[in-house]
């Protein structure tokens, strides 16, 4: 596979080209960006461990049902995924209250949900990523009703393997948020990254924080966080 032009590039990854059309190679950058933008840093090591995890956690995935974009790891940093045009949501489940959704309740984090929640954000820079329901995801044509029945679905399905997946490791997954995106035959497919980057990490026995919120909130020990869910996942 050859890598060819650079074709997009993001807060935390680039995407580049290949000589097969329907395939893109995804490089996971380093640096790291909080609070929309506004803050920016470099976690050490970070494009490393959040591709080779989101890969280890995508194959976990297809092997319990669950369609992605995964074809194969190329290096510590780059990965070959099947070209998909991304659904403009961030689909975000929660099981544990804690950022945002405290914040907008007004409850403190730590609040066990009897039952997983399940919210969307419209993907727009310029507008801040608004929370938006599912009518409205229609009214303006991001997605059909199937597409966001196949969305939630598959995003419950998401939920219950590595939330069991990840407390065999010690670690409660408080919430995380997944993306989607569409084949050329219309199939939908978990597609962007699963990581620490991307998912709120507990320790199980101390409620450690092992995820971008030691960045996001200045509590230092971002860089061994991201090592220790590294050592947690693959015992490194
Ligand atoms: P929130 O509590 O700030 O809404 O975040 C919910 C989850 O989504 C959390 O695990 C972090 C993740 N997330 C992203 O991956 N990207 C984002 O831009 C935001 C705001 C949250």
């Amino acid at each position: 596979m050859k890598k060819c032009e650079q074709l997009y590039e993001g807060k935390a990854k680039k995407v580049f080209a290949t000589d097969d059309k329907a395939m893109v190679i995804v490089s996971y950058k380093d640096d790291a960006t909080a609070l929309d933008g506004l803050k920016k840093g470099t976690i050490r090591g970070k494009g490393a461990i959040n591709n080779r995890m989101s890969n280890h956690l995508m194959q976990l995935l297809e092997k319990n049902g669950v369609k992605t974009h995964f074809v194969e790891e190329l290096n510590d940093r780059e990965t070959l995924v099947r070209k998909v045009q991304i659904v403009p949501l961030e689909v975000i489940i929660r099981n544990i209250s804690a950022g945002s959704f405290a914040k907008r309740y007004g409850v403190e984090e730590g609040i066990v949900f009897k039952e997983p929640t399940i919210e969307f954000s419209y993907k727009n820079d310029d507008l801040h990523d608004p929370l938006i329901n599912s009518y409205h995801a229609l009214a303006l044509e991001l997605a059909t009703k199937e597409e966001l029945e196949t969305i939630k679905s598959m995003a419950f399905k998401v939920n219950s393997v590595l939330k069991e997946y990840f407390l065999s490791l010690g670690v409660k997954l408080v919430d995380f948020k997944l993306e989607f995106g569409r084949l050329p035959d219309g199939t939908i497919v978990l597609a962007d990254e699963i990581s620490p980057d991307t998912c709120r990490f507990w320790d199980a026995k101390t409620n450690e924080k092992l995820d971008k919120d030691r960045f996001r909130r200045d509590l230092g020990n971002v860089e061994e966080a991201y090592r220790e869910m590294m050592r947690r996942v693959f015992g490194e």
